[in-house]
């Protein structure tokens, strides 16, 4: 990760310098620490020629100005009423999108209070992000060289303990990145399960869960997805201890398939390499966990992770198949596509009964109906506690990583009735998003729960302000904004 420090406001004599504006401040901005002078006033003019006024997303790139500086990006951060914490990441992501040739860059204090200046490195770092493990051919002069970003500061010491609480939830979102990048190939369920294995050094406990003891258990749902793989399943259990002993954990559910061909009801080939990032749910989920734990979150959490590969085989699960779940209920499986319910109703299922938990939180990329719904900009959601759903709502609309409650009710159930068993896996095609959510509400034993269907939310096709295309790492900073605000105190 880019390294970040903290340093004394004083203009730098080399490499590239970050210029936060703020709407309205326009070209006397230039002006900060003699920037101006030393430069012979071509920031200022350049300011001016560019109308750069300081609006929220606009940037200008001055190159060579002088002074040493390779480099100089203004960058608005709109007005100081709207100036919020993601706002100050989008300019950071922006800023450093400009300047991935540099190795050293400097961000000015401008109008930043000291937390607002540790959110733009934030938004800065993430942006730098790049999955680079299988380029073996690049030219060193075509790679990223960005090292160091120096957040110049009057208030050095509230700068860097501000940036201290971010940094963990940076490198959260990395493990995140990096998991659901991974081909599926190297990433099976075994490999997830010893990534997680790493987190004990933050002081997590872990556990893993393998297909001996998930049949002990009576995990039929789980084991009858996994059961058409060469590569063996796995649940993961992560515990983070951050508050006293007799607070009940919140909890946190992962769908983590591996790849998800379809199975036996097998997808299109068109796309199917996409399916490498069905285990992004369960990738939300470890680096919530490394987060929480990295800053010390002073709450009781679990993580759990259910780990499979969807394969189709001579033993593989057919649609038709029953099964009987660890919750007992039995499901006809009509399709083997729809095999994400059916990791989370034993993963589920076996959290409540375990943990007796405050609440519990699955994430998952569910459906393809929930992509129908909202697209790639908001993640649906679903809950049967209005408490929960707004709190969860607002840390959506503060991280920029929304979210959108959609119904649940008892007029869907019908949906998922089956001729033979309890319920059938697969509601058909109205309300898609709906009737998935409606079937893992039967695994929550009336639990306060909220699912989260993120798609269309794990994998980007285009570049944006905190990340490159590919992995997002959605879900990371949400929860653990929702943790820190409710949570916590
Ligand atoms: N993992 C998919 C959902 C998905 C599809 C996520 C496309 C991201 C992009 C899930 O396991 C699935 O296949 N769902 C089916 C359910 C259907 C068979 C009821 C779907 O959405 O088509
Ligand atoms: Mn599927
Ligand atoms: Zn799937």
């Amino acid at each position: 990760m880019l390294d970040v420090v903290v340093a004394k406001p004083v203009l730098p004599s080399t490499g590239a310098l970050v210029l936060p504006v703020e709407e309205g401040g326009g070209a006397q901005a230039a002006g900060w620490a003699g920037l101006d002078a030393a430069t012979g006033g071509a920031i200022g003019r350049a300011l001016e020629v560019t109308e750069f006024k300081g609006r929220k997303g606009q940037t200008t790139v001055v190159l060579a100005p002088g002074a040493g500086l390779s480099r100089v990006v203004a960058v608005g951060v709109g007005k100081a009423a709207d100036l919020t914490p993601l706002a100050a990441e989008e300019a950071g992501g922006q800023a450093i999108a400009l300047l991935a040739r540099e190795e050293t860059v400097a961000v000015a204090p401008g109008p930043l209070s000291p937390s607002l200046a540790a959110h733009l490195g934030l938004g800065a770092v993430l942006r730098s992000y790049r999955f680079d493990r299988y380029r073996t051919t690049e030219k060193p002069e075509d790679k990223p060289r960005l090292k160091t970003l120096a957040l110049l500061a009057d208030d050095a010491a509230a700068t860097r303990t501000a940036w201290a609480a971010l940094h963990p939830v940076a490198e959260g979102v990395f493990l995140t990145r990096d998991v659901v990048s991974e081909p599926a190939n190297v990433l099976t369920p075994a490999e997830f399960a010893r990534r997680c294995e790493p987190l004990t050094s933050l002081g997590l406990s872990v556990e893993v869960f393998g297909p001996q003891q998930m049949a002990d258990l009576g995990f039929g749902a789980l084991l009858g997805v996994a059961q058409g793989s060469a590569n063996e399943p796995r649940m993961v259990v992560m515990r983070w201890h951050g508050a006293g002993d007799d607070a009940k954990p919140l909890a946190f559910v992962g769908k983590g398939v591996t790849f998800d061909t379809g199975g036996i009801s097998i997808k299109p080939a068109a796309g199917m390499e996409d399916m490498k990032w069905d285990m992004a749910g369960a990738g939300a989920v470890i680096g919530l966990m490394a987060a929480l734990a990295g800053r010390r979150a002073k709450a009781n959490v679990v993580g759990l992770v259910g780990l499979v590969e969807n394969m189709p085989s001579g033993s593989a699960q057919r649609p038709g198949d029953v099964v009987k779940t660890y919750s007992g209920q039995t499901v006809e499986v009509i399709n083997t596509d729809a095999e994400g319910r059916l990791v989370l109703a034993d993963v589920l299922w076996y959290c409540q009964k375990r943990f007796e938990p405050r609440f519990m939180i699955d994430l998952a990329t569910l459906t393809g109906a929930m992509i129908i719904s909202l697209g790639h900009e908001i993640g649906g959601f679903f809950s049967n506690d209005d408490d929960l759903a707004n709190r969860l709502h607002a840390a959506g609309e503060a991280t920029g990583e929304r979210l959108w409650r959609l119904p649940l009710g008892d007029t869907y159930e019908k949906q998922i009735k089956s001729d033979i068993a309890d319920m059938k896996n697969v509601g058909g095609r109205p309300a898609g998003a709906i009737t998935a959510a409606q079937f893992l509400q039967r695994f929550v034993n009336g639990k306060p729960w909220a699912h989260l269907d993120i798609a269309g939310m794990v994998w980007a096709s285009k570049d944006s302000a905190l990340a490159l295309k590919g992995a997002t790492g959605y879900g990371v900073r949400l929860l653990d904004h929702f943790v820190a605000e409710n949570y916590e105190s």
